[in-house]
């Protein structure tokens, strides 16, 4: 797990992104933008030669997961796998070519990927936040990867720290998990998905693993409850705005005086 490869002005989110391999095969997770390419081709090296990587593995098609595309795609001769329904949007991030014969599009139900002997199971995990979304599990070392599920906001230096108590941890997951996950729905079914596997860590795209039993069972009891994204949408959202929005200052100034 690779926390802090990007300069922390503030400008860009803090993310992790992560190196697995099994008897000589390699993939990276979730490899981000192009702010950390350079630095996480070289931190790579120290574990893995990078040209060598077998896969890009993306759990959804965000500037944060993939928008670094086309430099994996010109310094490796690694497959992209993501989502069936990104398939043919992921070029997108990429010049004329590059990813010809080279994308594995996984269907909704997700599967198992082989990687060296062993092999990385991609769990559906749809809308949560992206329509076509996956997780990622290691049966190896048991880590669940869990993309912007159970993000927290904080510094890359932070999010080396695993969190084992839950409770204080929730303040800091609250707000993104409310507006950015779709639905209480969604996020119930998968908790009766992720109960049925043996997760000894739960690890977020940004921030702080979630380590421990105890703390991965708080986490479910947690997620499961929330009402998020269209549970918390009415018509008071679906308004024509009245306030402007100054690009000067990008300041939004309330509603329109009636004369
Ligand atoms: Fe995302
Ligand atoms: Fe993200």
């Amino acid at each position: 797990m690779f926390t802090d490869l990007m300069d922390e002005d503030g400008q860009a989110v803090q993310s992790n992104q992560f190196l697995v391999v099994d008897h000589g095969v390699g993939a990276i997770i979730d490899p981000g933008g192009n702010i950390a390419f350079n630095e996480l081709f070289m931190a790579l090296t120290r574990w893995f030669p990078a040209q060598n990587l077998s896969y890009v593995v993306a759990s959804h098609a965000d500037p944060d997961i993939i928008a670094s595309l086309d430099r994996w795609m010109t310094s490796t001769r690694a497959k992209l796998v993501i989502s069936r329904i990104w398939e043919r949007f992921a070029p997108h991030f990429t010049k004329a070519g590059k990813t010809e014969d080279r994308v594995i599009g996984v269907p909704d139900a997700g599967g198992k990927l082989p990687l060296g002997k062993s092999e990385l199971w991609l769990l559906p995990a749809h809308f949560m936040h992206a329509e076509g979304n996956f997780h990622f599990y290691d049966p190896v070392s048991k880590i669940l990867f869990t993309g912007d599920l159970g993000v927290s906001m904080m510094t890359g230096e932070e999010a080396r720290t695993p969190v084992k108590d839950l409770r204080p941890h929730v303040a800091r997951m609250e707000g993104f998990h409310r507006r950015y996950m779709v639905s209480n729905k969604i996020l119930r079914l998968w908790t009766q998905m992720a109960r049925g596997l043996d997760v000894k860590m739960l690890v977020p795209q940004h921030g702080a693993p979630i380590v421990g039993k105890q703390a991965i069972a708080e986490f479910y009891d947690w997620i499961e409850n929330l009402r998020c994204g269209v549970d918390l949408f009415d018509e008071r959202n679906y308004q024509v705005p009245t306030a402007r929005i100054d690009p000067q200052s990008n300041r939004v100034t309330a509603a329109l005086r009636v004369a």
